[in-house]
């Protein structure tokens, strides 16, 4: 018997949804096995029924050939199953040892000893290429540390079945690339490995096989290697997919946003994260604003939208000085914002979508009169963001905004800021964690934007999407303007050398 686990004709309801409708999905002993599927496809759910979280209604597990009833996770775990989850579970003030030994039964009455338990992830870090300091604190380490903290666990447990769930969704490329390393070292030391995710480059690189799943249906399992990205992308889609937009040529009009010598505090303590950066943005023309994570993006950008002030220089919106605005004044100007974290500053997360839909203008006629609000109006409005923008919810305008799968919530978001009819769009990381599909409709709303006569500030860490969409290219590396470069005219590579700092015509 060659498969590790099979997980047989799975069926899973929740109120008012089939999320997993016949699935079958079966391991072999050491390869990468990918679960692809869009936001909300259904691939959460199914793992967590692996991993004993969720109990199925119906269907059957085998792991190594036995029939098996994982009704909680430590049957999981003596099963040999580990799980690391989209949202790390870990204790921030607990030392990385600290956090791997949490919740193992002592032996014996012994307490468990913290040294030895260091000295043994010590050992298991070397093993498997996970660099990870066995005492550190999880709040000093960054995001791909505690990932590989969490893969610790699994291993320390002896699991030697592996799932990550959408592993890559918060990592650099750079820690991207880590990873797939980590789970390259993994098979090659014996383990078997499910990896989810919607991000088909990734799939090519790392995975053997895959397994597809569209709205809770299992559409088929392929050979990776065998297999284009198109015909992936299709089968988790249901339709065929293009890889990038058209987008017409255009002359860009007037300067709508002006930034002129600005500088802007840090979000860290004391430094200055933006310095005399001095931009426009035109009429009809998407502006990528690429570099690495943590380069003075976000402080620039709350310093338009308002959430953060300036230490110097102006910000002018169609010639007016707005540097001294409120965040509502700024909207009034014309300035709408799809920002960084959708789940923090995009919506109310316990509101409806219906009141989200209108977070910014409640107060306007028609949607309220007389300090009356008045809730058809509001429906009807939230009603048309949805249907034109595609935003699949259950229980429709009515649906609590956390109920929605993260594609879906940015797809109202959109929607939403759109709706506002800015003459500038700030648009950040816009489709971070998103599938092809919802990435591909998000692209080409921004795009009809731009045709459209409005300018459009992208910001994005995925070079990618900044090189598809943009007109003009603009790179940011330390808080400062490397130089701005027109998008027919350059190439990755360059865009690569500028976010280091390096300036074009540099030599050597
Ligand atoms: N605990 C839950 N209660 C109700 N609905 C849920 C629950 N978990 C997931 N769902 C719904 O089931 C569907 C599949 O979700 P999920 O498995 O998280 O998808 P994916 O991981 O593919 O994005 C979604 O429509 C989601 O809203
Ligand atoms: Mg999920």
């Amino acid at each position: 018997m060659d498969y590790v686990v099979e997980m047989l004709n799975i069926r899973k309801e929740f109120p008012g949804i089939v999320a997993n409708d016949d699935i079958t999905l079966k391991l072999k002993k050491g390869e990468i096995h990918a679960l692809l599927g869009e936001n909300g496809a259904g691939k959460s759910t199914l793992m967590s029924i692996l991993f004993g979280l969720y109990q199925a209604d119906r269907g059957q597990i085998r792991v190594n050939g036995k029939d098996v009833n994982i009704s909680n996770p430590n049957v999981a775990n003596e099963l040999g199953i580990g799980m690391v989850h989209q949202h790390f579970k870990l204790v921030h003030n607990f030392t990385v040892t600290e956090n791997i030994i949490l919740g193992l039964e002592p032996k014996r009455g012994l307490s468990v000893d913290v040294k030895s338990a260091a000295k043994r992830v010590k050992e298991l870090s070397e093993q498997y290429g996970l660099n990870v300091d066995p005492n550190a604190k999880i709040e000093d380490v960054s995001v791909g540390m505690q990932q590989r903290v969490e893969i610790l666990k699994m291993l320390y447990r002896n699991a030697d079945i592996l799932i990550f769930d959408e592993p890559t969704a918060v990592l650099t490329p750079q820690e991207i690339e880590d990873l797939m390393k980590i789970m390259r070292n993994l098979i090659k030391e014996g383990k078997s490995i499910i990896l989810i995710t919607h991000k088909l480059k990734e799939i090519k690189a790392v995975a053997d096989r895959c397994t597809v799943i569209r709205r809770g249906k299992f559409i088929g399992t392929v050979d990776v290697d065998s297999t284009t990205k198109a015909q992936m992308a299709e089968m988790m889609v249901g339709r065929e997919v293009l890889f990038s937009v058209e987008k017409p040529d255009k002359e860009a009009g007037e300067v709508i946003l002006k930034l002129d010598k600005v500088s802007v505090k840090s979000n860290r303590e004391g430094v200055v994260a933006v310095k005399d950066f001095s931009l426009e943005v035109k009429e009809g023309e998407i502006l990528g604003l690429a570099g690495v994570e943590g380069n003075g993006q976000s402080e620039l950008v709350e310093a338009i939208t308002g959430l953060k002030d300036i230490v110097s220089g102006k910000i002018f919106i169609n010639g007016k000085d707005i540097s001294n605005f409120s965040i509502r004044e700024r909207i009034n100007s014309g300035i709408a914002h799809i920002p960084e974290d959708r789940q923090k500053r995009g919506l109310v997360l316990d509101y409806t979508i219906g009141q989200n839909m209108v977070l910014e203008i409640y107060d306007r006629k028609p949607f309220s009169e007389r300090g009356l609000l008045n809730h058809n109006a509001i429906t009807e409005y939230a009603q048309q963001i949805v249907e034109d923008f595609d935003v699949r919810a259950g229980q429709g305008v009515e649906s609590v905004a956390r109920s929605l799968s993260g594609g879906n919530q940015q797809k109202a978001i959109v929607g939403r800021e759109i709706e506002l009819n800015p003459d500038l769009l700030i648009a950040v990381q816009p489709t971070r964690g998103l599938d092809v599909g919802s990435i591909e409709y998000i692209h080409s709303r921004l795009i009809e934007q731009r045709n459209r006569g409005k300018a459009i500030l992208l910001v994005s860490l995925e070079l990618d999407e900044v090189l598809n969409l943009s007109d003009r290219i603009a790179i940011i590396n330390s808080g400062e303007l490397v130089g701005i470069v027109d998008a027919k005219d350059t190439n990755e590579n360059e865009i690569g050398l500028m976010m280091a700092g390096i300036k074009r015509g540099d030599t050597d």
